[in-house]
């Protein structure tokens, strides 16, 4: 672990072999990979030994269909026929994707080909596992899954290396940990350890994220945030929605609505629809049937700014300054924030002269969210606004959307990421199977649990344990008073 952009990924990809052998660089020192010398080897010479799972899962599938994907590397390492369609079954089985087997692997959703990913690697049954935030796009209900089945490959005698932000779900699988800071490694056994060896306010100020039961009670007076905005007119309105994409109704009858100065999350299991929503709703799709407004008319590029949950799909530009600057320069309604005090704003000057495409992905969203964030728009889709991000880019994310609610905008996000909705005081849709199954506050929520079922929800383990509404807010508030605290000052550097 370590904060946005300090090497973690760098250093998995150096353990895999694949710095410097693909990707140009220079390696000092010594390192053992399954006996071997790595730095001699190389990737290839780690085939079989290792599966290596990118942050990104776009650029690991190489296949049209999925069955095909898990496969593929199966016959690379001469497996016979029938052994590689068990263990290809079996791997899409233990990722939820078991009827997916013959669909064709471009259209599925983003956190349907992490899981891709993941199965074919686990159909190689490698001896190391490098996963780099195996878990970013996927579900909260399916990761608690993914990661109780790596458990069992643990105890199998796999070797599992793991980048991770948000390290709530994971630590009992891990054994020990590495925290990385300006190139520097700790090693602790566990986090008490790293929080004595590094300290609690230092690690925050970097951006570890803390699960909650470590995080010291600061007893602070709440404050109100979100003022309501008077508006009795919804801002974005969907009607009896229906959308159809390749011959398959992916939203069914959707009714909905976004106010001024609103904020609405929509969480669903992977495949619901979300992304697909918040494309309809930038105007991205066109409906089959049914009604989308914005602000009474037809969603176009001047009523939404709209941030994609892969931040290349949204990049034209080679580096962070032109990227800023055209987007800036192209919207026709910008804020008058220079580009130069935005990427400052966000403690990105640093980033100005580099390519987009060689970021991290955590400094990639920031600088998708950013350059939206720019533009004057009356609404914001946010697509997974907080993955691959550390605790204190998160928080400074959450500033942003507060900020930009508390101004009278109108911000639609998505995500998987339990603790945003949790600090998030906003309303909530839940989706799954491409229909709305509820819409309500977080504590109408937290309350029912039988939704959790049906959309995959998973809270912070605390928030579990809240009987009645009162309890619930009571440590609701708690959690959110001290994250915040946490938060002011002078975060953002
Ligand atoms: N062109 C297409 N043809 C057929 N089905 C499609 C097409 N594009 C997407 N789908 C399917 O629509 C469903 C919803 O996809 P969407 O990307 O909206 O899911 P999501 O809720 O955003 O998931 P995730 O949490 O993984 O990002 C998925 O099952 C996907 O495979
Ligand atoms: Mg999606």
């Amino acid at each position: 672990m370590g904060p946005t952009g300090s090497g973690k990924s760098t250093l998995l990809l150096t353990i895999a072999g694949a710095i410097p052998h693909h990707i140009p660089g220079r390696v000092e020192g010594i390192l053992t990979v399954a006996g071997k010398n790595a730095l001699e080897v190389g990737m290839l010479g780690l085939v079989g030994d290792i599966g290596l799972l990118f942050q990104d899962p776009e650029i690991q599938i190489v296949m049209p269909i999925v069955f095909d994907e898990v496969a593929f590397p199966l016959e690379n390492l001469k497996t016979p026929r029938e052994k590689i369609i068990k263990r290809a079954q079996e791997a899409l089985d233990k990722t939820s994707l078991g009827s997916f087997k013959d669909y064709p692997t471009d259209i599925l959703s983003t956190g349907q080909k992490q899981k891709l990913a993941l199965a074919s690697i686990m159909a190689m049954d490698p001896k190391i596992y490098l996963l780099d935030e195996p878990t970013a796009h996927i579900d909260p209900k399916t990761a608690r899954e993914i990661y109780s089945e790596l458990s069992q490959l643990k105890r199998n005698g796999a070797a599992i290396i793991l980048v991770e932000h948000r390290i709530e779900y994971v630590l009992d699988l891990v054994d020990k940990i590495l925290y990385i800071d300006n190139g520097q490694g700790i090693m602790a056994q566990n986090m008490e350890e790293l929080i004595e060896k590094v300290g609690l306010e230092k690690l925050l100020d970097s951006g570890v994220w803390i699960p909650a039961s470590y995080l010291p009670s600061l007893n602070t007076e709440p404050q109100s945030i979100n003022p309501t905005v008077e508006d009795a007119d919804p801002t974005v309105q969907a009607k009896s929605l229906q959308v159809q994409l390749g011959g398959k109704i992916i939203l069914h009858d959707i009714d909905f609505t976004a106010k001024r100065g609103e904020t609405t999350v929509i969480i669903g299991p992977n495949g619901s629809g979300k992304t697909t929503l918040l494309k309809t709703i930038a105007g991205l799709i066109k409906p089959k049937n049914g009604q989308i407004t914005v602000q009474g008319k037809k969603p176009s590029p001047t009523s939404v700014a709209y941030v994609t949950q892969i931040p290349d799909h949204q990049f034209t530009e080679r580096t962070v300054e032109e990227e800023i600057r055209s987007v800036v320069s192209n919207g026709s309604r910008r804020t008058s924030l220079d580009p130069e005090q935005a990427l400052k704003r966000f403690g990105l000057e640093k980033l100005r002269d580099k390519v987009v495409y060689e970021l991290s992905q955590g400094e990639k969203r920031l600088v998708s969210l950013l350059e939206m964030i720019l533009l004057d728009r009356p609404v914001y889709l946010l697509d997974e606004p907080t993955f691959g991000l550390d605790l204190k880019y998160s928080l400074l994310v959450l500033k942003n959307i507060e900020h930009l609610a508390n101004s009278g905008k109108t911000v639609i996000l998505v995500t998987h990421d339990s603790w945003l909705v949790t600090l998030l005081q906003s309303k909530i849709y839940g989706l799954s199977q491409g229909r709305i199954v509820f819409a309500g506050s977080l504590e109408d929520l937290l309350l029912n649990r039988d939704i959790w079922q049906r959309i995959n929800f998973d809270p912070p383990s605390f928030l579990k344990e809240a009987e009645d509404p009162a309890q619930l807010k009571e440590t609701l508030q708690d959690y959110r008073e001290t994250l915040k605290q946490l938060a002011r000052g002078d975060r953002q550097k």
